[in-house]
């Protein structure tokens, strides 16, 4: 499974990028606004930092203006991924980005149906908002668990991204559910290393070998 970070910090993201378990980034339209900073200058300093696939997303909703920023977005790197919102004008730039060979990432998926138009649409990786779904009352992880089943059902390539992760649970239940990515807020991504019994151990285990009072080296 591979686990994305949903930031446009980078001193954030230098640091947990040096634990080699990043294997992209995702950005949107607030978390750009939240930098502070012009977005085309972030993107560029992302994809020089990750190998791997960095999200922008387009802020036209027309397919001229999504297919002009989106072209002006990919030729910042190569390892940068189109975001589009999921609507019809998206959905129509997400088939000719297909055919110029430009990756895209249709966000903002609330319903199985809608992952379905996307797959067929072309779209390399579709990201359903597990944790918007949950705040609004609805079962985010069972759309990451139907949208697995109908990819697979049709052998779609589109890769599942699941967003919007509010908690170390939601990245185990991503991929108990065949999720083939994760984006990950920073702080949740530092909890995932985290458990109050390694911590325990650890103390133990220190307190323990001090009293021998041996050295390794
Ligand atoms: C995904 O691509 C989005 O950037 C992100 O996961 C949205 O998360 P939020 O619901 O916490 O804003």
């Amino acid at each position: 499974m591979q686990l994305f970070l949903d930031t446009t910090d980078v001193g954030v993201l230098k640091d947990l990028a040096a634990t080699g378990l990043v294997d992209g980034v995702t950005t949107n339209p607030t978390l750009i606004a939240k930098s502070g900073r012009p977005m085309l200058e972030v993107i560029a300093e992302i994809c020089d930092l990750v190998e791997g696939p960095v999200s922008a997303e387009v802020a036209a909703t027309d397919v001229a203006g999504m297919l002009a920023e989106g072209e002006k977005l990919a030729a910042i790197a190569s390892n940068v991924v189109v975001k589009v919102p999921l609507t019809r004008d998206g959905l129509i730039a997400v088939q000719e980005f297909a055919v110029q060979g430009i990756q895209t990432n249709v966000t903002l998926c609330f319903s199985a149906a809608q992952a379905l138009l996307a797959a067929k649409a072309g779209a390399s990786y579709i990201s359903p908002f597990v944790g918007r779904l949950d705040d609004h009352g609805a079962d985010g992880m069972e759309l990451i668990s139907e949208i697995r089943a109908i990819y697979d059902n049709f052998d779609f390539d589109t890769e599942i991204l699941a967003a919007s992760i509010r908690t170390p649970a939601h990245v185990t239940a991503a991929a108990l559910a065949g999720s083939d990515c994760a984006t990950i807020p920073p702080d949740v991504f530092a909890a995932l290393f985290k458990h109050p019994l390694t911590e325990k151990g650890l103390s133990q285990f220190l307190a323990d070998w001090a009293k021998t009072g041996q050295s390794i080296l």
